[in-house]
């Protein structure tokens, strides 16, 4: 059986003024009529021997997410409710001892809840190889084509070995952009999806052997876990504990046992406002405006307005996002940077 496992914890900050602490972007509709978190889920209808999910998230969002489950016929799924953020790493590690206490050893399929996906055919067809390479106890990854020296992004180096999945030579988290650039030179790489497939038994032993700090915790949490409705509340103390780690740094880049499956899907990682820009629907000027707005002459430049008109005049590579109570304007170049106005809010400006 292969049981869905959805990070769903990320705080989307650089998504901001749109994306918030209270209202993260995998629980926003940023691209049609569903939110990220439940095109995660419908994209793997028709996917066989499916379980239902895991959800792993904050408890601040426990309603949201559990409405948004609902409103797609996925009331079945187990939500496990983190009291704090301690990054990817323990949250799938009390995903997978859950997944242990329900079925006898099941593929886990682990998927960030903000991605977009453009052929689904295509990536049904990854899953099923990934399922397969993770029945001889791999850990499965699944390789992007990579188009620009991005830093946001793990690099997989591969030896590239007939059709399915090839053997992982080395892992390498966000490496600066001097490193990116040479891994682009050298070809033998793809980009981290953040997309796993595994057996849990697989990854917790994986996670012992590279990790124990993150495995020990994150169990501890779960043994202290309570149950209050529909979710599974996990302990703070001994949450709290676990160090704060994904699970690139925790795993990928340290164990022997991954492998990648190469993915030609139209996949993107909705990061930034640079990458949204990319992915909605331009003008001849390359020009994409959400919401009311009027533009003469303009160009590569993005308007996503929520309650006010806004006209722009002879601008280039511009992002403008206006929200009730908070207005964004930057150069498109600088999409990475939002993180920084995060900082200063937080530090009360
Ligand atoms: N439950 C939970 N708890 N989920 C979390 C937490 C957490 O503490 N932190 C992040 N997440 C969720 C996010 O909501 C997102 O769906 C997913 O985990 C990945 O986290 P990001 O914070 O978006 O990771 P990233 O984009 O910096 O890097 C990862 O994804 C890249 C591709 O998008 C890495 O796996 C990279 O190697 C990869 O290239
Ligand atoms: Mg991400």
């Amino acid at each position: 059986m292969i049981v869905p496992v959805i990070l769903a914890g990320g705080s989307g900050s650089r998504l901001w003024p749109l994306s918030r602490k209270h209202y993260p972007k995998q629980l926003l509709k940023l691209f049609g009529e569903t939110t990220m978190l439940q095109q995660t889920l419908l994209r793997l209808d028709g996917v066989p021997d499916l379980g239902d999910p895991i959800v792993v998230c904050n408890e601040e969002h426990r309603f949201m997410v559990a409405e948004q489950l609902q409103e797609i016929g996925q009331s079945r799924a187990s939500i496990l409710l983190e009291p704090l953020a301690r990054n990817t790493a323990p949250a799938l590690a009390l995903a997978a001892v859950k997944a242990l206490t329900q079925e006898d050893d099941p593929t886990l399929l682990v998927l960030a809840a903000d991605h977009m996906i453009q052929g689904i055919e295509a990536f049904q067809k990854a899953i099923a190889q990934a399922a397969d390479a993770a029945d001889s106890d791999k850990l499965v990854t699944f390789g992007i084509q990579p188009t620009r020296p991005e830093t946001g992004y793990g690099y997989i180096k591969t030896r590239r070995e007939g059709q399915g999945s090839h053997p992982v030579e080395r892992f390498v988290e966000k490496p600066d952009l001097a490193t990116a650039e040479q891994y682009l030179a050298e070809g033998d790489y793809y980009w981290n999806s953040g997309m796993f497939v595994f057996r849990a038994s697989a990854f917790l032993s994986e996670l012992e052997r590279c990790s124990p700090e993150v495995l020990s915790a994150a169990q501890r949490a779960y043994d202290r876990a309570s149950t209050d409705l529909d979710f599974v509340r996990i302990d703070r103390d001994d949450f709290a504990e676990a160090p704060d780690i994904s699970i690139d740094y925790a795993v990928m880049e340290k164990s022997q046992a991954v492998v990648c499956v190469p993915l030609d899907a139209g996949w993107s990682d909705v990061g930034c406002w640079q990458s949204f820009w990319e992915l909605s629907e331009k003008d001849a000027n390359g020009n994409s405006f959400v919401g009311d707005a009027i533009d003469v002459d303009s160009h590569d430049t993005l308007v996503f307005t929520q309650d006010k008109l806004v006209a722009t005049i002879g601008v280039n590579n511009l992002m403008i996002i206006n929200t009730p109570d908070a207005v964004l304007v930057a150069d498109k170049s600088q999409a990475q940077q939002v993180k920084k106005v995060i900082a200063r809010i937080e530090q009360g400006n």
